[in-house]
């Protein structure tokens, strides 16, 4: 899919704007605050359904009670997402949703400055960072997660009531486990499918020798779903003391590994920003290996952290996508 243009109203700082975007590279220039990274915000929100930073309450421009984004494709298409304080609307053709159909998700490609602090970031950070490429490459991931998200809410909140049972949390149990078993699997499957390649990726960017892995981390070594579950059961008097779950994907980490050491400590900050760039690149590939299509890339801000060569290699790699770039410097 390609982007004719976009068309907002209320959203964020923007009363009113609109991008006609080109085929190839759109670049979005302005100074600090004046609602660049909104309009790639905007962009996300109606190709993915839900923005990559706020909830909706918080995008409506201060002041007024609803936004809308209006976003053309060059094929007629058209995709207008309304919310109105309460309800949120995406309209496709003559149909409403309450969310975004999965046929009309097509895939993104997004780089914000943030991703270039990833190695060095908390797990929590790199979890929801690597959730988002996962939910971009396999689309029942993202439900999986959400549904393990509710479940693990809601056996939390158990857990802080004085009176909770193991009886009680088990229907949570059962579907922590299930859910937790998949994403396990799928982090799996994803990080072994990215490190089959970072290497060498890596090596077109960075040119020289090294070794790039990543090494996904979970709490044990628990294979099947009863084991997963055993384990939820067994620690019930300590997750009532604790008054949360302390088992668990929603505990996992990543760790980058240069050179068999931790990344974080040992690696460059030019060998860290090449490694995120090979990450950027496996991710776009993987995308249009597995749907055929090419996803959008949103580049924000990124240019001015990297060197003339990571800025080359950056713009080489994505010629083929359609890219929306922004940028406080003209002479980007
Ligand atoms: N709901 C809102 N209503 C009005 N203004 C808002 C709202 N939310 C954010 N803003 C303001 O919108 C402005 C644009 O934010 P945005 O992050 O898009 O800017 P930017 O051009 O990307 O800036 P930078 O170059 O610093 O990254 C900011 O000044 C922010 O305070
Ligand atoms: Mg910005």
């Amino acid at each position: 899919m390609i982007i004719d243009k976009i068309n907002l109203v209320n959203f964020r700082c923007h009363a009113t704007y609109i991008l006609k975007c080109k085929k190839k590279t759109t670049l979005i220039v302005g100074e600090n605050g004046c609602g660049k990274t909104s309009v790639l915000e905007a962009i996300y929100e109606a190709m993915r359904g839900k923005s990559f930073r706020a909830v909706d309450k918080d995008i409506v421009r201060r002041g007024e009670d609803f936004y809308r984004i209006e976003l053309d494709y060059t094929d007629g298409e058209k995709v207008i997402v309304t919310y109105d304080g309460q309800m949120k609307k995406f309209l496709v053709g003559d149909k409403k949703w309450a969310r975004l159909p999965k046929k009309y998700r097509y895939p993104v490609v997004l780089f914000l400055p943030s991703d270039l602090h990833l190695v060095g970031s908390s797990p929590s950070r790199k979890r929801d960072y690597f959730d988002r490429t996962f939910s971009e490459l396999r689309e029942n991931y993202s439900s999986s997660l959400s549904r393990y998200n509710k479940a693990l809410k809601q056996r939390n909140e158990l857990l802080k009531n004085e009176f909770v049972s193991r009886e009680g949390l088990f229907p949570w149990n059962v579907m922590l486990a299930k859910y937790g078993c998949e994403i396990r699997k799928w982090r799996e499957l994803e990080v072994e499918a990215i490190n089959q390649q970072i290497t060498e990726v890596y090596r077109t960017i960075a040119d020289n020798r090294d070794e790039v892995k990543i090494k996904y981390e979970t709490q044990d070594v628990v294979i099947s779903e009863s084991e997963y579950l055993l384990q939820l059961e067994r620690n019930f008097e300590k997750d009532k003391l604790l008054g949360h779950t302390s088992f668990g994907v929603h505990r996992d980490n990543y760790d980058f590994i240069f050179n068999g050491e931790l990344a974080d400590g040992s690696a460059s900050r030019g060998e860290v920003r090449s490694i995120i760039l090979a990450l950027k690149f496996i991710e776009a590939d993987m995308i249009y290996k597995r749907s055929a299509r090419r996803p959008i890339v949103l580049l924000d801000d990124v240019f001015s952290e990297l060197d003339e060569t990571r800025q080359k290699c950056l713009v080489q790699n994505f010629k083929d996508n359609q890219v929306v770039i922004t940028s406080v410097d003209y002479n980007e």
